[in-house]
């Protein structure tokens, strides 16, 4: 039984997932690669699964990239295309690099070690060897070591890494992805630091699209909160970045999420996107850490993200991220509906007889007319999932408590809510419901909300409803399927 298989969300053919690594585009390919554990559907022994895409919608599988050795485990990490060969893996020709964390013991002890090795491929990612020198970044100061994330810095003319180094971030550079030496450290009193962070991504965007003002986001994704009830999270700093040291443009206590629901983890960006694409590409792991070896799946566990476009927009005078779906997952679509200048209740006349389980809703209403709307989804006589705002406080939420399997862990059956920091005329929530998860886009993007969800297969109604007797106005409501 495989009730819960997204129709459109990447899972691993069977067994275990969590991370997305090594993200790179190269000769045409989107790569993903993921941290896997290809004999059971809990942690274990952890490889590199990977998949090639032309679209970032259909995968294809590949055999298992990365295997453990005499170094260890193999934990999470990135990939680049290393043009100039600075290597010397490739003859002088472009090829892929990957670079990750070997985690292991201590021989003799039961001390973790964690070390950053790397692989190469000279066929597109079909085939990988580890490089002789391994490990090539160990430390005597931290436990926690992992999850490298490098690019290339033009200014510099140099690779950087950016290290996940317990409380905080270490940033290094190398001429030739072999030798490394430290730059800086950031973290410890910056932004949420109760757990162990993890997961790090930093890259420069424009503001508000204007390639003269850029500013570098850093991506930290934070774990271990057992004893916090929402788990793990992601969070994101803004600043600049010189090739050595990252400042911070807000002060230290500011704390900037990604995302407001449980299940967007450990997303980092891809690396080589060619210069006319443009775009900034994140995709992330759909679980927590509180709950994401108990879901109900069956031979297979988790999902990741739709692959999402990056931006900065100021905002009030700061700087947010912004998250988009990607236009490619337009291919999936199969119109459904499409009204405008409506009200509420006339539109929920024409969706009481639809049946979905995997669609993308565009809808957009009159905050000042609005009072408090709600969109169910995933809906039967004993199911729910609620996108709702409230206008009192400007807030969005999405409510799984009543959303079908809930009680497989404590903390799963909740309501994640945004208040919006600027008021808007209009409110626009752009959806994307699968077997298994719901993400809301609200306003462009300027908040996210991703959280699993586990309803029956019946469970496909969907309705509209506010605090007006349905007399709320409709900008604008577009259903597709997606398949
Ligand atoms: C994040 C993480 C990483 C680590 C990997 C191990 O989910 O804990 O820090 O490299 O998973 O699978």
């Amino acid at each position: 039984m495989d009730l819960f298989r997204p129709i459109y969300h990447f899972t691993p053919e069977k067994n275990w997932m969590n991370d997305p690594n090594g993200m790179v585009f190269f000769n045409g390919e989107y790569h993903l690669f993921y941290q896997h554990h290809p004999d059971g559907t809990t942690p274990g022994p952890m490889h590199w699964g990977h998949a090639v895409s032309a679209d970032m919608v259909n995968w294809e599988h590949r055999p298992i990239a990365l295997y453990p050795d005499e170094n260890g485990v193999i934990f999470s990490g990135s990939a680049v295309v290393d043009w100039e060969d600075t290597t010397g893996f490739f003859g002088g020709k472009p090829g892929l690099v990957a670079i990750f964390t070997h985690h292991d013991k201590v021989p003799g002890t039961e001390r973790v070690r964690e070390r950053q090795s790397l692989a190469y491929s000279s066929d597109s990612g079909r085939s990988w060897v580890k490089y002789i020198g391994n490990p090539v970044l160990e430390s005597d100061r931290f436990i926690d070591f992992r999850d490298p994330k490098v690019f290339w810095h033009p200014g510099t003319k140099r690779w950087v890494m950016i290290l996940a180094t317990g409380r905080s971030v270490c940033l290094y550079h190398s001429a030739n992805l072999k030798e490394w030496t430290f730059g800086s450290e950031f973290g410890h009193n910056n932004g949420l630091n109760d757990g162990v962070w993890e997961c790090p991504d930093l890259f420069p965007l424009p503001v508000d699209g204007d390639s003269a003002h850029t500013k570098w986001v850093m991506i930290v994704s934070v774990g271990g909160r057992a004893e916090h009830a929402e788990g793990s999270l992601t969070q994101y700093f803004i600043g600049d970045f010189d090739g050595q040291t990252f400042v911070n443009d807000n002060p230290a206590g500011t704390v900037l999420r990604l995302d407001y629901g449980s299940d967007n983890y450990a997303g980092v960006s891809w690396s080589d996107l060619p210069a006319e694409d443009g775009r900034r590409i994140y995709l992330a792991w759909m679980s927590n850490h509180h709950y994401c070896t108990v879901t109900p799946t069956d031979g297979w566990r988790s999902a990741m993200t739709v692959p999402r476009s990056l931006a900065l927009a100021s905002q009030s005078g700061s700087i947010r991220l912004i998250q988009k779906p990607v236009r490619e997952l337009e291919i999936l679509r199969t119109p459904i509906l499409a009204l405008e200048e409506t009200s509420l209740r006339e539109a929920h006349a024409r969706l009481a007889d639809l049946n979905l389980e995997s669609f993308e809703m565009i809808a957009e209403f009159h905050s000042a007319e609005a009072s408090d709307v709600v969109i169910k989804v995933r809906a039967s006589d004993s199911q729910q999932t609620v996108i709702g705002y409230k206008s009192e406080h400007n807030e969005i939420y999405l409510d799984r408590t009543r959303s079908g399997l809930i009680g497989f862990q404590e903390n799963f059956a909740v309501i994640h809510s945004v208040k919006l920091e600027e008021e808007s005329e209009l409110i626009k929530l752009h959806v994307f419901v699968d077997r298994s998860s719901v993400e809301v886009f609200v306003n462009d993007g300027i908040a996210v909300i991703t959280d699993l969800i586990f309803p029956d297969t019946a469970a496909t109604g969907l309705g509209l409803y506010d605090s007006k007797d349905g007399g709320a106005k409709l900008r604008r409501l577009e259903l597709y399927q997606l398949s």
